[in-house]
């Protein structure tokens, strides 16, 4: 039976580190405040609290929305919700924030039927909730029908993982959010269900995202790292953190570059989505083959493109590493353009332009007179080939040696190589930070996520752990940011372990 979002009633079941040690008091103090606070604004206790966490990636970047695996895995940073449970009246939200200077508390009625308005061009804070509000209705109202209303409720948020910080705080506060909704509406739901509704939620707030950020937030393991597979569907395998010799460590470390996916989405993210379907069909009709559509955003991926022309040439027998060199040969040799115009994509398509707009341009807007579609292919199938290449080192010994973890940082480099300048997502404060790392003794440094900006991700071995932090604090931090206060920096860098995915805090465990 598929596994569902589990509900548990102590918090050492989400943060406790399997030994008797219990969690850090940090935490308890933080559910105590989150209690207190609910308290005070609505002079009663919460019922439970929704949680779900950010991510790090540590390699398959840009690759998701193609349908190509990736590993990322849950941080212990998150997202909760602490909710009551609104009986009757109208299906009303009152929606709070523990930070209630940056964030203000708003309150939005559900419509009795259709959909949940999410007004795209002003970004509110609580768009993100309203995004999980409409994919837990959709869900609600498929297994109630449609005149299914809500239930009411009364709502406190508290989120730690940064905005706009690249560990997707933004999947995480959908997440939480829909599995709010769901939870006070009586339904348990499972991984995959949540995780479906995520994806479609989130493309509501106008982000076409391809699911690894919602599938490391749901399903991770405290302890492991979540290999994804999109393609033919969803799966996740949880891959446990290798022992090595010797010792590493991950560590994140913030830019302070904001990048809102949302509002920069034309130009970066959504812009990208385009061009790596718009490769796809390209490629294919170069080939000759009819694509059909898959659950990619736009509904051709390069993975399904890879899949047909092994296909008619026979090879789907043969490794994924030897049908993935195939298909860099084939972009190497079939696309030599650096860059094409609409014009040129629609006589290669042989449809009109108004046609190419309509079919791939006009789901969600995107600002650009020409795409680069041999660059952005090559990088994803190269990146594809990487996260092989990644998984395999890791399966190869339950010890990894100094060779193999070499191996891992080379993969990350190259992955920040081509994100920099085959993808163009990274940005000059990133590239920065990576070659710094490096010079002071991380085997590997990139961007983790979807970039412009938000975080960086290092393998570093544990005696560099300092000097990378100390490299880190004097040639970025400080001389970027003069005034940086003492507190900043601490969150600045930390030291990444694989956290909990999503669950439901039953109410009796929030008297901490
Ligand atoms: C964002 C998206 C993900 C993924 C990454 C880039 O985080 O939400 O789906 O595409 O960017 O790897």
């Amino acid at each position: 039976m598929a596994a569902e979002v589990p509900w548990v009633d102590s918090l050492e079941q989400v943060y406790g580190d399997g030994t008797p040690n219990g969690i850090p008091s940090e935490y308890r103090q933080r559910f105590g405040n989150l209690v207190k606070t609910f308290e005070r604004e609505y002079d009663q206790k919460p019922d439970f609290v929704s949680r779900s966490p950010g991510r790090v990636n540590l390699i398959g970047e840009h690759i998701d929305y193609s349908l190509y695996n990736v590993l990322p895995t849950a941080v212990v940073n998150d997202v909760l919700i602490a909710v009551q449970v609104v009986e009757s009246g109208e299906p009303k939200f009152s929606i709070a924030n523990v930070n209630s200077s940056k964030y203000p508390k708003e309150e939005a009625i559900i419509p009795k039927s259709g959909e949940v308005t999410i007004d795209k061009q002003n970004h509110k804070w609580s768009n993100y909730f309203l995004a999980g509000v409409s994919g837990s209705l959709q869900t609600l109202r498929k297994k109630h029908g449609d005149n299914f209303v809500p239930k009411g409720m009364k709502l406190l948020i508290d989120g730690n993982v940064p905005a706009g910080g690249g560990l997707s705080s933004s999947a995480a506060f959908v997440c939480a959010s829909a599995l709010a909704v769901m939870a006070a509406n009586g339904l348990r739901v499972t991984k995959q269900d949540l995780l479906d509704e995520c994806i479609v939620s989130e493309r509501s707030v106008g982000v076409y995202s391809g699911g690894m950020d919602q599938a490391a937030s749901i399903f991770s393991e405290r302890g492991y790292l979540l290999y994804c597979q999109f393609w033919p569907k969803f799966a996740a395998e949880h891959v446990p953190v290798p022992q090595a010799d010797p010792e590493f460590t991950i560590l994140v470390a913030q830019s302070f570059v904001t990048s809102d996916k949302a509002v920069t989405a034309p130009k970066h993210y959504n812009l990208r989505v385009v061009e790596v379907t718009l490769a796809s069909v390209v490629l294919a009709k170069l080939f000759d083959i009819a694509l059909n559509p898959d659950h990619s955003s736009l509904g051709f991926s390069l993975r399904n493109f890879q899949e047909e022309v092994m296909k008619k040439d026979g090879k789907l027998e043969e490794t994924m590493k030897y049908q993935v060199d195939a298909v860099i040969d084939i972009v190497k040799s079939r696309l030599d353009k650096d860059a094409y115009t609409r014009e040129e994509i629609a006589k290669i398509l042989e449809i009109s332009v108004e046609n190419l707009e309509k079919e791939y341009m006009s789901k969600f807007p995107v600002q650009a007179d020409s795409f680069k579609l041999r660059q952005r292919a090559l990088h994803v199938f190269e990146e594809a080939r990487r996260v092989l290449a990644f998984r395999q080192t890791l399966s190869q010994s339950s010890t990894l040696d100094k060779e193999k973890l070499l191996r891992l940082g080379d993969l990350m480099n190259q992955t920040q190589e081509s994100c920099a300048k085959t993808y163009e997502c990274s940005c000059p404060e990133i590239d920065d930070m990576c070659s710094i790392a490096r010079k002071s003794g991380a085997y590997g440094s990139r961007l983790t996520g979807a970039g412009w900006g938000g975080c960086t991700v290092h393998l570093v071995p544990q005696d560099k752990v300092d000097a990378v932090q100390e490299a880190l604090k004097k040639e970025y931090y400080y001389k970027k940011f003069p005034k940086i206060t003492a507190e900043t920096l601490k969150e600045a860098i930390v030291i990444s372990k694989p956290g909990q995915g999503s669950s439901v805090i039953h109410g009796n465990a929030l008297s901490v």
